[in-house]
Parts: structure tokens; C-alpha cells; sequence
């Protein structure tokens, strides 16, 4: 397994549970994560929303979404068991909520649910600020917190060598799977490209907000994740730049979306600010399958990785036990980007 970040992570401890013996290279320590080295799941939010992220998608990625979302449960339920990590795994829900006409115009194409008056919402979410307009609640919208799923994926005794894996034809392996994030373009010239995101973190008192708030302010859309340690992780630009550099207006549209929403956020200390790269492909879809005969690819799962992983998992695991893939995969062959 080339990469251990949440996806070959997760994959791994699927196929050691089915008795493969499997290891796991990748060259980034946790605490190295922490120091800022850690892939896109250091930076994600942790937001299992196929409601609420997938509304545009193609019905085969909406599919797919939905029925991750729907093993996120028993995949931490099992992964819980076998670790005794807690993963912040929160079932509150997520109101989508908008600020202005305009947002509400802008939301109701997304909106599937009976639509909330204000003094609904804030008796749902008493933070919320009294100048939103409409929203809707999304009970199955859930999160986890991802740095705690890969400690605890880390903690699964699956072996992880601290190594930088440039060339596949290297590894002493009967089957190689890439789930390398955006190190999957130089091991296998699949086109992966970089979509960068900057968050923040802010230091406040757990309770502060109940559920995920999906905001749409100013013509903005902006996601408040509160975490039980009290931390509220607001995200994310999105922007197709390969740079690590947190701008002042990243920070100020992140800001002042977030306060728009929640005023109370203005007293919070103002944590980290964070940047990641998502890793998409053309079609924004990700790549699993075979590559080839030995070869599979688990990657660019771009604004998905977290939501994706129990699915990935599963159908990865699969694939490489059975050499069969599941149906759900047909759309996502890597084939589709090469020529022969
Ligand atoms: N899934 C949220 C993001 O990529 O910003």
C-alpha cells in the first residue's frame, strides 16, 4: 500500500481483517502531520454530507456518496472496537442555512427538505445569528474528526514503513495499491491535480454550536464543524492553486462568513489557520480500479476523501481479495483517463 493517509489507511486494515498481509509505506509521521507535512486529511473538516456536498454530482458519484455515508456508522462502530479510539464520530445533524435573498435563491436549488423558519433554526441552534433567512436540517449529515480516524487507523497493527515509495516496479509485492492523494500523478501519470482549500481553526468552549452549520453568506459558501474538544474548524476556499500560502483574504471571506453566521465566533481565539490540497482528477470523480494487472489505484477523491473512506475501503478490499469489482465502481475505472 503506497500512502497512509485516511484512505490507504482504511484500505489496509479492510484487507488485514480479511487475513491479507498487508504493509503500508509512507514517509510522514503523525507527529509530522501536526507540524503541517500531513496530507488532505490533516486539514479536512471530517463533514459526511452526501445531502449536502453531492447535489450537483453525477448520479453515479451521488450513489456512491450516499452509500459511504451509510457504512460510516459500522465502520467506526468496528474501528472503535479494534483500537479503542474514540473518532469524534457525531450523529447531531447538519442545518444548512442561508443569510440573504439571494442565498436562499442560491440554496433552495440544493434544498430537498421542509424549509425552516429563523425562530426554528435558532431554537435548533441558539448561536445562529437573528439575520438568517431560511434553512433546512439534515439529520443524517454527519461528522467524525479525521486526525483522530488515522491515529486510530494508525493504532490498528497494520505495519507502516516510513518511506518515500517513487517507483512501484520497486516493491517486493504481488499487488500494489496506490492511495498515494496527490502523490498518485507521479507514481502512475494518471492526471491528479491539486485544488487547494485554507481553513481555520477557533479555540472555543465545547457547546457552543450543536450541529454543522453549511452556510451560504454573501454569494459565499462557508462550513462551521464544531469539534467536542470546543475547536470550531471553518472551511474552506477552493481554489485551483498549487501554493501553501494562507492569504489575508482566504482568511477575511472564511471570517466574515463565519461570523455572519455565528457572531459569537468574533470572541474566539483564532487557532491555526491550515492549507491542504485536495487531490481531483478532471471529472472531479476518483480513481478505483486496476491500472493494471498488479497495479490499483484508490485516489483522487478530491472534496470526498473522509466520507469516501469506509466505501473505498470496502469495495479496494474487495477488488484486490476477489479480483471482482463491484458494480458501484464502473464509473470510476482509472481506464477512463488512459488511452489504451
Ligand atoms: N469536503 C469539504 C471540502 O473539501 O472543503
Amino acid at each position: 500500500m503506497v500512502g497512509g493517509g485516511i484512505i490507504g489507511l482504511a484500505v489496509a486494515w479492510r484487507l488485514a481483517r480479511r487475513g491479507v498481509d498487508v504493509t503500508v509505506y509512507d514517509p510522514v509521521s503523525l507527529a509530522a502531520s501536526a507540524g503541517g507535512a500531513g496530507g488532505a486529511w490533516w486539514v479536512a473538516a471530517g463533514m459526511l454530507a452526501p445531502g449536502g456536498e453531492s447535489v450537483y454530482e453525477k448520479p453515479a458519484l451521488a450513489a456512491l456518496l450516499a452509500e459511504s455515508a451509510r457504512r460510516w456508522p459500522g465502520f467506526a462502530r468496528e474501528l472503535t472496537a479494534d483500537t479503542g479510539h474514540d473518532l469524534g464520530y457525531d450523529d447531531a445533524g447538519t442545518l444548512s442555512v442561508a443569510l440573504t435573498a439571494d442565498d436562499v435563491a442560491e440554496a433552495s436549488r440544493a434544498w430537498r427538505r421542509q424549509r425552516l423558519t429563523p425562530t426554528v433554526l435558532r431554537d435548533l441552534e441558539p448561536a445562529l445569528s437573528p439575520r438568517i433567512r431560511a434553512g433546512v436540517h439534515a439529520p443524517a449529515d454527519h461528522q467524525v474528526d479525521p486526525r483522530r480516524v488515522v491515529a486510530a487507523l494508525r493504532a490498528t497493527g497494520v505495519p507502516v514503513v516510513p518511506q518515500h515509495v517513487d517507483d512501484l516496479g520497486r516493491l517486493d509485492a504481488d499487488r500494489v495499491i496506490v492511495a498515494a492523494g496527490m502523490g498518485a500523478a507521479a507514481l502512475t501519470g494518471l492526471p491528479v491535480r491539486p485544488v487547494k482549500g485554507q481553513l481555520l481553526r477557533l479555540r472555543g468552549e465545547p457547546g457552543l454550536l450543536r450541529h454543522v452549520i453549511s452556510g451560504y453568506v454573501d454569494g459565499r459558501h462557508v462550513y462551521l464543524v464544531p469539534r467536542a474538544d470546543g475547536d470550531i474548524v471553518v472551511g474552506a476556499t477552493q481554489e485551483e492553486r498549487t501554493d501553501h500560502t494562507v492569504t489575508a483574504g482566504g482568511v477575511l471571506d472564511l471570517l466574515r462568513a463565519a461570523v455572519d453566521l455565528v457572531p459569537a465566533l468574533a470572541e474566539l481565539e483564532l487557532a491555526e489557520t491550515l492549507v491542504g490540497h485536495r487531490p481531483a482528477t478532471p471529472d472531479n470523480a476518483p480513481l478505483l480500479g486496476w491500472l493494471d494487472a498488479r497495479t490499483v489505484v484508490a485516489a483522487g477523491h478530491h472534496r470526498n476523501g473522509v466520507l469516501l473512506a469506509p466505501l473505498t475501503a470496502d469495495l479496494v478490499a474487495d477488488l484486490v481479495v476477489s479480483g471482482e469489482a463491484h458494480p458501484l465502481l464502473a464509473a470510476f475505472d482509472p481506464g477512463r483517463f488512459t488511452c489504451n
